[in-house]
């Protein structure tokens, strides 16, 4: 077992001016599992392929230990790699695809097979070992292509995407079974996907990446609670975090009708500038009044918060999402508002909302950082 370092290791693929992967800097512990996410063209192939040594480093270093394999043929580094398209030989059975590398590498038959056995025994495969991968389900291959990594016992796993060709319900199911595997295996992982909820799901820590550079290093929980900048802010979360540029005033920023208060220090981050961008996800609006009706007939004054327009509500059982426009420094903003399941308000009616106290994330619209602590 090992940890990896990517020491501002920098990939120019040739012809190109701007870095693919730029100055990344991370350390991956012993046995960590890192899922490296971003969108598609963001650069987690790239840095992923540079740790395997299908790609050249241009500039920095990688090293797994304490061994720097920056100009390591693949071969030498100890890892073992999962494709997308698990790249299994059509025409070897699936013992022989598992043991192939060891077959390669010059291990006795004996061994061989009792590591293929052992594997197999882990993976749920031992029936399958004799049939061909066009015998086998999507998720059957799937488990062939795991199997292969795991025999070799690398000191790093290394998988691109491994989940994308199976469907919506196997891929949940894999997903756990990977990261329990993982875990009881103990060996160090990184985890390419560009799918948020993966990432969150299966990582001990996730690595935001955009544009080819690091935004974020975080566990899950840290990752959607303190958001360090606009991009990982909208893009970690689903529905996304709702991120609306509001008036700054005193003691507060102004939100509709009320006004929510930040901290004098967050908005000594944004000196000179006359907004912010409040971030405030689905889930964490106070409904203060539905209708419109209520309040108003008790009282002259205008209702509290910001009024929402529900144009659809998408009712999933236990919660509803209510995707609805709200007019913002004069201009029109879609929102999303989580609400109770079982008191969904109609479309075409008004919600009046104020962020909870304490849940709200505070960005300078200008830079995207974060401000609030
Ligand atoms: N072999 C290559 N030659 C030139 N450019 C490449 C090559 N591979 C990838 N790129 C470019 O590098 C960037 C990062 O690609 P990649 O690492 O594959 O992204 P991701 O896996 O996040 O979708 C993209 O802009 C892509 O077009
Ligand atoms: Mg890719």
């Amino acid at each position: 077992m090992a940890t990896v370092t990517y020491d501002q290791a920098t990939r120019i693929y040739p012809g190109s001016d701007k870095p693919a992967v730029d100055k990344l800097d991370i350390t991956i512990e012993d046995g960590e599992f890192l899922v490296l996410v971003g969108p598609s063209g963001c650069g987690k192939s790239t840095s992923l392929r540079m740790l395997a040594g299908l790609e050249d480093v241009d500039e920095g270093a990688i090293r797994i230990g304490d061994r720097d394999v920056t100009h390591l043929p693949p071969k030498d580094r100890d890892i073992a790699m999962v494709f997308q398209n698990y790249a299994l030989y059509p025409h070897m059975t699936v013992a022989d695809n598992m043991g192939f590398a060891l077959k390669i590498a010059g291990v006795p038959k004996a061994e061989i097979r009792q590591k293929v056995e052992d594997a197999a025994k882990i993976l749920d495969l031992t029936e399958y070992l004799g049939r061909k991968p066009k015998a086998l389900s999507g998720g059957q291959r799937q488990r062939v292509a795991m199997g292969r990594a795991i025999v070799r016992e690398p000191q790093v796993f290394l998988m691109d995407e491994p989940l994308s060709n199976l469907d919506a319900k196997l891929r949940v199911q894999t997903r756990t079974q990977i990261a329990g595997l993982q875990r009881r295996l103990g060996i160090t992982t990184v985890y390419v996907t560009h799918d948020q909820v993966e990432a969150m799901t299966m990582g001990d820590r996730v690595a935001v990446l955009k544009d080819g550079l690091l935004q974020q290093v975080d566990s899950p929980r840290n990752m959607y609670d303190r958001p360090a900048n606009l991009f990982v802010a909208g893009f970690i979360g689903s529905p996304a975090m709702n991120l609306i540029e509001v008036p700054i005033t005193d003691g507060g920023v102004k939100f509709g009708n009320s006004v929510v208060p930040v901290s004098r220090e967050a908005l000594a981050g944004a000196e000179g500038e006359r907004t912010v961008t409040v971030g405030i996800r689905p889930e964490h609006f106070d409904i203060v009044e539905q209708n419109g009706a209520a309040a108003k007939s008790l009282s002259t004054d205008t209702p509290a918060g910001l009024a929402v327009t529900v144009n659809v509500v998408e009712e999933l059982g236990a919660d509803g999402y209510v995707y609805g426009t709200a007019e913002v420094g004069g201009a029109v903003k879609d929102l999303v508002v989580r609400v109770n399941g079982r008191q969904v308000p109609a479309k075409g009616t008004q919600l009046h909302v104020v962020p909870q106290p304490g849940e709200t994330h505070v960005f300078s619209t200008s830079t995207g950082k974060r401000l609030t602590g």
